[in-house]
């Protein structure tokens, strides 16, 4: 029993215990291990200095999920994702090279046997976030890096295994044949050089409560308080606001982020990414956006929680139709229901600014329950 145990764990050592990877069946190159590339191209290996073929879907499109595997979104609650640096440390251990190596004392463990380095942070202060996005198209063929919008961000990611991604409560549905989504996550630069990872699967909206589609995706901006580079305030009118574009990073083609190797994107506040749900993503959550400058005028949130539940009729069979401001404004324009936005946090550091209090530190706008209920529960 013990020698089974040890040769087990011996089988698994060469594989290199390390970074780490999005795990489930729903994925693309589930099954791809280290042989099956000329090169070790396994989910959880890196990606960087890579020709786009190379790094799209981590080169995977020719490995997909079988038919009627989808990782489900269930509108308005958290989606339980399993990252870890091996599938054997994952409850997918079955089909894994060097089967099951979960650690029994902690299910949690992101790399049984290895220190956190292995999957490049120092520690939990060392974290930099990650990031699932979506794709409202079932035809991964059709998918282009624009096309992805991040819809959930876990600040604290990836510290355990079971990582909790809240869904949006207005996310529409899927078409029929689900929708494409991947796994996004750039590590702290303290451990580790630069790098990318991503992991595409299927995965599809349940529990819809609107139709509102997502908006078309921007790129997002360094706007947050970033103190190791010498930038002691956050510049809030300088961030994007709504749907952003996931980062591509540091490869040969198709980058939208060309920062440098010690100062690479993060889903963060930095960006201003926050903790949790992105609920502001949708085509009617913004009644203006200014183009972003330290200068800038703020966006102004709708107030859409008047509208929440109602699915409009013209659209209650095509997620693809954008319905009409007016119409869902309820015919007053004279902005009597309209509501600015506000956003306050608890964070050291304050700074006011056209009016509105903000604190941004260069982490985590960590809202308050109560606070972010009233600040940002609009919809
Ligand atoms: C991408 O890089 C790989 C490996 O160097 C090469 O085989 C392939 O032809 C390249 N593809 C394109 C489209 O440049
Ligand atoms: C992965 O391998 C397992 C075990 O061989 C198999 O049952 C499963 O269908 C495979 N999945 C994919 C997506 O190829
Ligand atoms: C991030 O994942 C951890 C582990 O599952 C969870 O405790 C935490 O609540 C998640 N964060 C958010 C904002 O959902
Ligand atoms: C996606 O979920 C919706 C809502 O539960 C369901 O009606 C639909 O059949 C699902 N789509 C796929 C492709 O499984
Ligand atoms: C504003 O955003 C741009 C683009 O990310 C960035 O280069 C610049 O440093 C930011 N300026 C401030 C003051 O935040
Ligand atoms: C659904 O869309 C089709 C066109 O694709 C249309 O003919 C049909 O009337 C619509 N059904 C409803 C309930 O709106
Ligand atoms: C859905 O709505 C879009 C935008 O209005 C339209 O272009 C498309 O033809 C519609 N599709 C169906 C199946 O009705
Ligand atoms: C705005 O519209 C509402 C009803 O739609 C009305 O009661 C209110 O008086 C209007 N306010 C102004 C300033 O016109």
């Amino acid at each position: 029993m013990l020698l089974s145990v040890i040769l087990a764990l011996i089988s698994a050592l060469p594989l290199v215990l390390g970074h780490a990877a999005f795990w489930h069946t729903s994925m693309w190159g589930f099954n791809v291990t280290d042989k099956t590339f000329p090169y070790d191209n396994r989910p959880v290996a890196p990606i960087k200095n890579m020709n786009f073929t190379e790094w799209w879907f981590h080169n995977h499109l020719a490995y997909p999920p079988n038919p009627g595997d989808f990782f489900e979104l269930p509108a308005g609650k958290p989606a339980t994702a399993q990252i870890a640096c091996n599938k054997g440390a994952t409850d997918f251990f079955a089909s894994s090279e060097g089967g099951d190596i979960r650690n029994a004392q902690n299910p949690n463990d992101v790399c049984p046997g290895a220190t956190s380095q292995e999957y490049h942070t120092n520690g939990f202060d060392d974290l930099e976030g990650c990031a699932l996005a979506i794709a409202y198209k079932s035809d991964v063929n059709q998918v282009q890096p624009e096309d992805f919008t991040v819809f959930s961000v876990n600040q604290t990611c990836v510290w355990t295994r079971f990582t909790d991604f809240q869904v949006p409560a207005r996310m529409p549905p899927c078409p029929d044949g689900g929708c494409i989504c991947a796994f996004f996550w750039i590590h702290s630069p303290l451990s580790g050089g630069e790098e990318n990872y991503m992991n595409g699967f299927r995965c599809n909206v349940t529990g819809s409560t609107s139709n509102f589609p997502v908006a078309q995706s921007k790129v997002a901006r360094r706007c947050g308080a970033d103190p190791t580079n010498g930038k002691m305030q956050a510049a809030p009118a300088n961030c994007t606001y709504g749907a952003k574009t996931p980062f591509y990073w540091f490869n040969l083609e198709r980058n939208n982020m060309f920062e440098g190797t010690y100062s690479p994107p993060v889903y963060n506040d930095l960006y201003n990414f926050l903790d949790g749900a992105q609920d502001d993503i949708f085509v009617d959550s913004y009644l203006s956006i200014p183009d972003p400058a330290p200068n800038a005028p703020m966006p102004i949130l709708a107030d859409v929680s008047a509208t929440k539940t109602q699915i409009p009729s013209s659209s209650s069979n095509n997620s693809s139709a954008v319905p009409s401001l007016a119409a869902r404004t309820c015919g007053s324009s004279n902005g009597s229901s309209l509501r600015k936005r506000e956003v306050v946090d608890v964070d050291e550091g304050s700074t006011s600014w056209g009016g509105l209090i903000f604190r941004m530190s260069k982490r985590s706008r960590r809202l308050d329950l109560h606070k972010r209920h009233r600040l940002w529960h609009m919809w």
